[in-house]
């Protein structure tokens, strides 16, 4: 009697400990972890988010700007490297930089002189790029603080910001909403959604920049790029879209099968700063893009439900920015594969429609997924 009571008491132990081993194990690896990241100049707090999964990916978000400072991931051997740009402290992102991970709006790229035209009123924009706006001005949602809440359950961190009525020039109070998840499947997913009480333009990108070799200071010419895109829009000296939609057949900017960033870039100077057109737009969610490097054998693949995607391969930097290792950040040291909308939408009627009406919703969404070759 006595022996079966111990019995029963071992087992009730030790099953206690196995459920609290799962749930607790689990939840614990789960965690996700947030610390204090500086502050805003008027005294906000600002945080710094730190994701990780069961195959020791690591991303790091922080509130302001929702940007992502850091995608931490395996190469064939094991080893694990940053491959984006960012810097370890808020000061250097408030110093300035060209939107290291940022999420970029209320309207991502350029709008050609920062004017359009909605519903028979013209609206002026914030100009920031010569006489055009890009990635929504001045003071644009990278540089703003967001709201946050964090869903250890679903490994995602949710930011909030309400965009006010006329801010950088856009009508409409817009309420947007970016979750980011990291998934067992080694996925950064960017799940956005926006409403408006007025009709306004959205266009919501992240501009994280990749390397996939994890060491910035090595030119991303050897990374292999496929885009499936049949198409892809050419620009003016100003980069604003002239409107034509051109085949890619027999240009540098087919990349319809794995192609070298470096093979082609030096007829396009000073480098790929294009949008392409991207084919099965009806298709929801699919592979649009894949970038491989060979040597560390990681390649990532981008899925969206997006027309478009902007491929820039980090021109315009100059060594003037040090990496988080202190050395200078290079011409070409990485490249954007920025989903979107096409640019200067909301002055081209034949391109697909930047437009959001109250009632409505705009909701897509944004895959990096991670894994090795050999
Ligand atoms: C633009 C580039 C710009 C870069 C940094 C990219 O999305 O297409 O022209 O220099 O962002 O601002």
């Amino acid at each position: 009697m006595r022996i079966i009571k111990q019995k029963t008491v071992q087992f009730l132990a030790s099953t206690v400990a196995l459920l609290f081993f799962i749930s607790g194990g689990c939840a614990d690896d789960r965690v996700i972890n947030m610390e204090e990241f500086g502050t805003m100049d008027d005294g906000r707090p600002v945080q710094l988010f730190t994701l990780k999964n069961e195959n020791r990916m690591e991303v790091s978000i922080t509130n302001y700007g929702g940007i992502v400072t850091s995608i931490k991931v395996p190469d064939k051997n094991g080893n694990i490297d940053d491959v984006v740009l960012g810097f370890d402290n808020l000061e250097q992102y408030k110093a300035g930089h060209p939107y290291f991970g940022t999420i970029t709006g209320r309207y991502a790229n350029r709008i050609a002189n920062g004017r359009f035209e909605l519903n028979g009123e013209v609206y002026q924009l914030a100009t920031n790029d010569g006489e055009n706006h890009l990635h929504g001005g001045i003071e644009g949602f990278d540089k703003k603080l967001w709201d946050y809440e964090i869903n250890n359950s679903e490994n995602s961190v949710i930011l909030r910001y309400l965009s006010p009525d006329g801010e950088e020039g856009y009508p409409g109070n817009l309420n947007v909403k970016v979750t980011y998840t990291l998934t067992e499947e080694n996925e950064l997913r960017i799940d956005y959604h926006a409403t408006t009480d007025k009709p306004t333009v959205v266009n919501l990108t992240n501009h994280s920049y990749f390397n996939l070799s994890g060491e910035p200071t090595q030119v991303i010419l050897d990374h292999l790029l496929t885009i499936h895109a049949d198409r892809y829009t050419p620009v003016n000296e100003a980069l604003i879209p002239t409107g034509e939609l051109r085949h890619v057949e027999g240009t540098p900017f087919d990349f319809r099968t794995p192609e070298y960033i470096g093979t082609r870039i030096d007829s396009i100077p000073p480098g790929y700063d294009h949008n392409f057109v991207l084919n099965n737009p009806n298709q929801g969610v699919r592979n649009i893009a894949t970038l491989k490097h060979e040597e560390s054998g990681r390649v990532m693949e981008v899925y969206t439900d997006l027309p478009g995607v902007q491929l820039y391969t980090g021109n315009f930097l100059d060594g003037t920015i040090e990496d988080r290792n202190g050395h200078p950040i290079p011409q070409y040291a990485a490249l954007c594969l920025e989903t979107q909308l096409f640019p200067d939408s909301p002055n081209q009627p034949h391109f697909p429609p930047a437009v959001l009406n109250e009632g409505e919703a705009y909701e897509t969404v944004t895959i990096y997924r991670f894994h090795t070759e050999q």
